[in-house]
């Protein structure tokens, strides 16, 4: 085992009603100036932003509101909601929405502590945040994890880059399942995708095996795979929806890296798929992850046998190690096709004079796979994507 220093320092308040019960009190212990940050607007369809602007005025709150965060949030929102923080000298960030919104405000929250430029301080200087705006993230979209983690995925446009950026960690994270059912389907089970593909990137990682992190997230795999299985039946169900989406933390709390190191090779080139296509993060994940895993399998044999017996059911009963490991990846291809998400970069949208090689030449390639990747090898995975 590797040795490892665990602490998550997120309040998490789970649960039908919890932000009725809890936040008017919780803000009542932050000074007054607060940034409300949302989305496109569905907090406002669905009721979410009434419920807490009624809270943040019985608190006695000054809100200034930083809205319109896109999916994929870019650079340039970010600096954005950094003005408006430090024009309106505001104490506290209330993150209201999915991935997105937590990640904007994750960033927003430590640039507008610095003069320096943030991107150049941690990608160009290496040097990262101490300070921040504190953040208490409000969840109407479950699948990224987002909430329980200081990890922000930031959209660069100018240097067509999506990246992982280090922000600030929310104090407190207030996880409804009822708000999410207001969500499409399809984002329910990209997200609930994205919450599989997170356990599998830190999975397949080292050590390969023997270690409670990796029986602890077999637990976590087969309960996404079940209870999306439910969802897809029942759509309203609220004990699947609330798994799910306690999974969804579970998965990016960093309780599952304990003791290992990650993959997430998947999610790189995921990541700038998005940065040149701005598809939907748990969709592009869905197209990418068998055919990857058909690349890089024989590289863990072992442990994508087990995968296929442990989280697929898979009798290893007259096949081979390596048909067993082949049948795992295949049963995931087909669970991928059974919840309807895309299968190919054609069905994502991509279209097919993107230019793949520039996608592919500019994706990272990390050391905690079991087989390094190359640029030419990610572009034949593209192209097998097609
Ligand atoms: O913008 P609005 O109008 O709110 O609509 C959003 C958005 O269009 C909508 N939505 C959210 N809650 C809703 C709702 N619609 C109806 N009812 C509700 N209750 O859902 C759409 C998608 O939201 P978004 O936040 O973009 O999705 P998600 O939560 O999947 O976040 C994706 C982002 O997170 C990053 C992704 O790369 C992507 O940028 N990730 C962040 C991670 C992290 N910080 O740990 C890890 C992940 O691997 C991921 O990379
Ligand atoms: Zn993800």
């Amino acid at each position: 085992m590797n040795n490892f220093i665990y602490e998550n320092k997120t309040k998490v308040y789970f649960g039908k009603g919890c932000m009725k019960e809890y936040l008017t009190s919780i803000l009542r212990g932050y000074s007054r100036n607060v940034l409300l940050a949302y989305g496109g607007g569905s907090v406002k369809r669905n009721g979410v932003y009434d419920e807490v602007m009624g809270y943040l005025s019985d608190a006695g709150k000054t809100v200034t509101e930083f809205s319109g965060i896109m999916s994929n949030p870019t650079y340039e929102k970010v600096q954005e909601g950094a003005k408006l923080a430090r024009e309106n000298e505001v104490n506290l960030i209330l993150a209201v929405g999915g991935g997105s919104v937590i990640d904007c405000c994750k960033i927003v929250s430590a640039q507008a502590k610095t003069e320096r430029d943030i991107w150049e301080m941690e990608f160009d200087c290496r040097t990262y945040p101490t300070e921040f705006i504190p953040m208490i993230a409000i969840v109407t979209a479950s699948g990224t994890g987002a909430e329980m983690n200081n990890g922000a995925v930031i959209t660069n446009e100018e240097r067509k880059l999506k990246a992982g950026m280090l922000g600030a960690q929310a104090d407190i994270a207030m996880i409804d399942p009822t708000y999410a059912l207001s969500l499409p389907m399809r984002q329910v089970l990209s997200g609930a995708f994205d919450t599989l593909s997170h356990c599998m990137e830190t999975y397949f990682g080292k050590p390969g095996s023997g270690n409670l992190s990796d029986e602890i997230n077999e637990t976590i795999m087969r309960l996404v795979i079940r209870n999306i299985r439910v969802l897809l039946k029942d759509e309203g169900n609220m004990n699947a929806r609330s798994e799910l989406a306690w999974a969804s933390s579970m998965a990016e709390n960093g309780i599952l890296k304990i003791g290992k190191v990650t993959d997430f090779e998947c999610h790189q080139m995921e990541h700038q798929l998005g940065a040149y296509t701005d598809c939907n993060h748990g969709a592009g994940l869905a197209v990418l992850h068998p055919v990857y895993y058909r690349h890089i399998y024989q590289s863990g044999l072992p442990k994508f046998a087990r995968f296929a017996e442990v989280v697929w059911g898979i009798s290893s009963e007259d096949k081979t190690e390596e048909e067993l490991a082949k049948s795992g990846i295949e049963a995931l291809a087909s669970f991928i096709r059974e919840i309807g998400l895309p299968t190919t970069l054609r069905e994502l949208g991509v279209n097919e004079d993107t230019d793949l090689k520039a996608i592919a030449d500019s994706c990272n390639c990390v050391a905690g796979a079991y087989k390094k990747m190359t640029h030419e090898e990610i572009l034949e995975i593209f192209k097998e994507c097609y």
